[in-house]
């Protein structure tokens, strides 16, 4: 007999035909009822038992948390809120859950914390909010290939160890495999990484960009999803150590297109989620209901889940410039009331989540394209503008989540790209590659990278970016 996923049984018709399904114990009520889920979906599928027939120490160990296989016919439901259930004539036990233990779990049929789930990560997948969290991430990351394949970019895999540092800011992790208790040393006591694995320092990556320049100057439009990784001491709930980031980057854009892009690809990705992950998103919206009753009225969202995600689709993201934004910063009321943390006084500086929160939430109440900040304060391949003060860059900010994009149209010119990498202290020798991409056939280009869990926590409403990869990296935290 064919094993039918619950998903594919709860949308067929009552039929004579024997049906075998396995899953986990959610439940079990009268010693008849059995709620069983197979992570398929959200829903659990009733399975109805004749206790009568069925031997004691069998029915023993149908407890919460074990799984089960059960065999028996599709019927329709005679209770409320399922069209079908299953009437079981066989079942098999398949791998008991001791109740006693199961009670000191995050499987015990109770509301649990957020933080106790995390605690128990290789559980939580078990749980309702698990599963839709995770099934939306599966989904999303299929759309974004889907995004980029029907939309003529090829899929690249850029190096996870690399000699270099992308974003220059010196937040990587080392990748050796020298003795630290006895490393050898060169002529000035140094540490000698030339008898290293790799013979030169080595570190994980921190953006596929560098490389994705070089190959969309050979395929015209290419992209990068994978795991990036900073040693940024930033203990928030938007950073982890380990993300996912998606870089697509295209010959011939520039920061107009690149902008269009992004915004296209977002959109794309949460109408994707709304026509494929309905019942998850509705869960995952009923339990922010829930967790925003316990706040003060004041402090709720105005819109639910689902009308935030319509929202984003059907309204322009606002592109404004750097200089324009700190206009309106300046002239803010949390600025003059000295409410912000970090006060706005002179163009130049870096803005902080406070300022991007405030400009999407208090002032355009939209997604903001920010865009020409100050060359001082971003990477050193941004292209120079003309006023040789800003650059190219732009950041996609979002609501409840500040940036979820960052990125820029490129330093096309040999001759600039090599004096900002003097005077910003790039090493000009290991990035020789890079600047032979401006000798041989250089022309405008651009790409952006835009943080996978980010965008998950924005079509979940999940709070803590902990809470939207199966095993986060974190300070202090590499467990599981
Ligand atoms: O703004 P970032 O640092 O840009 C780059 O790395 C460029 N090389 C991308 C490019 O142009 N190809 O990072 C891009 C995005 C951020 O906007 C944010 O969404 C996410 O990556 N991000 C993080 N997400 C989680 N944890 C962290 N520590 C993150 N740092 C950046
Ligand atoms: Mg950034």
């Amino acid at each position: 007999m064919q094993q039918k996923e619950i998903l594919k049984l709860l949308k067929s018709q009552p039929s004579s035909k024997p049906v075998s399904v396995s899953g986990w114990v959610r439940a079990f009520r009268s010693n008849r009822f059995i709620a069983l889920n197979d992570g398929s979906t959200i829903k659990n599928i009733q399975c109805v038992i004749d206790f009568e027939n069925f031997e004691e120490e069998t029915l023993k160990k149908i407890t919460v948390g074990a799984a089960v296989k059960v065999e028996g016919t599709l019927v329709k439901s005679r209770g409320e809120g399922q069209n079908v259930e299953i009437q079981v004539s066989n079942i098999e036990v398949l791998g008991e859950a001791n109740p006693e233990e199961v009670k000191l779990t995050i499987l015990s049929p109770k509301r649990h914390s957020l933080e106790k789930l995390r605690e128990q990560a290789h559980l939580r997948i078990r749980t309702n909010t698990f599963g839709a969290v995770m099934r939306l991430r599966s989904n999303l990351s299929f759309a974004v290939h889907e995004y980029f394949q029907k939309n003529g970019f090829y899929h690249m895999h850029t190096p996870i160890v690399t000699g270099s540092d992308a974003e220059g800011a010196g937040e990587m992790f080392r990748v050796s495999i020298l003795d630290p208790k006895n490393p050898p040393l060169d002529e000035d006591e140094n540490v000698n990484y030339k008898e290293d694995f790799f013979a030169k320092e080595t570190n994980l990556t921190v953006s596929g960009q560098l490389e994705a320049e070089t190959y969309a100057m050979g395929l015209g439009k290419v992209y990068t999803f994978g795991p990036t990784f900073r040693a940024e001491n930033s203990n928030t709930s938007r950073h982890l150590a380990e993300f996912w980031m998606i870089e697509p980057e295209v010959a011939f854009n520039d920061l107009t297109d690149n902008m269009d892009l992004a915004e296209d690809f977002i959109k794309y990705i949460i109408q994707y989620a709304l026509d494929n992950c309905q019942d998850d998103i509705e869960f995952l919206e009923n339990r922010l209901l829930q967790e925003e009753k316990s706040k003060p009225q004041s402090e709720r969202s105005e819109m639910t889940l689902s009308e935030k995600l319509h929202f984003v689709i059907d309204n322009d993201f606002e592109r404004v410039s750097y200089t324009a934004a700190i206009d309106i910063l300046k002239n803010s009321k949390p600025n003059k009331k000295k409410k912000f943390k970090y006060l706005i006084e002179e163009w130049g500086i870096d803005l902080q989540s406070e300022h991007e929160r405030y400009l999407v939430e208090k002032h355009f109440k939209c997604p903001v394209i920010l865009f020409d900040y100050p060359a001082k304060i971003k990477a050193f391949y941004m292209r120079l503008n003309d006023d040789e003060k800003t650059v190219r860059a732009m950041d996609v900010l979002f609501p409840g989540i500040g940036e979820i994009v960052g990125g820029s149209q490129r330093e096309e010119r040999y001759e600039v790209l090599k004096s900002k990498m003097e005077t910003m202290g790039i090493p000009k020798e290991e990035l020789y590659w890079y600047l032979d991409l401006r000798k041989f056939g250089t022309c405008v280009h651009s790409g952006f990278g835009l943080g996978f869990e980010r965008l998950v926590q924005f079509v979940t409403g999940m709070g803590n970016i902990r809470d939207v990869i199966p095993y986060p990296r974190t300070p202090g935290n590499a467990e599981f």
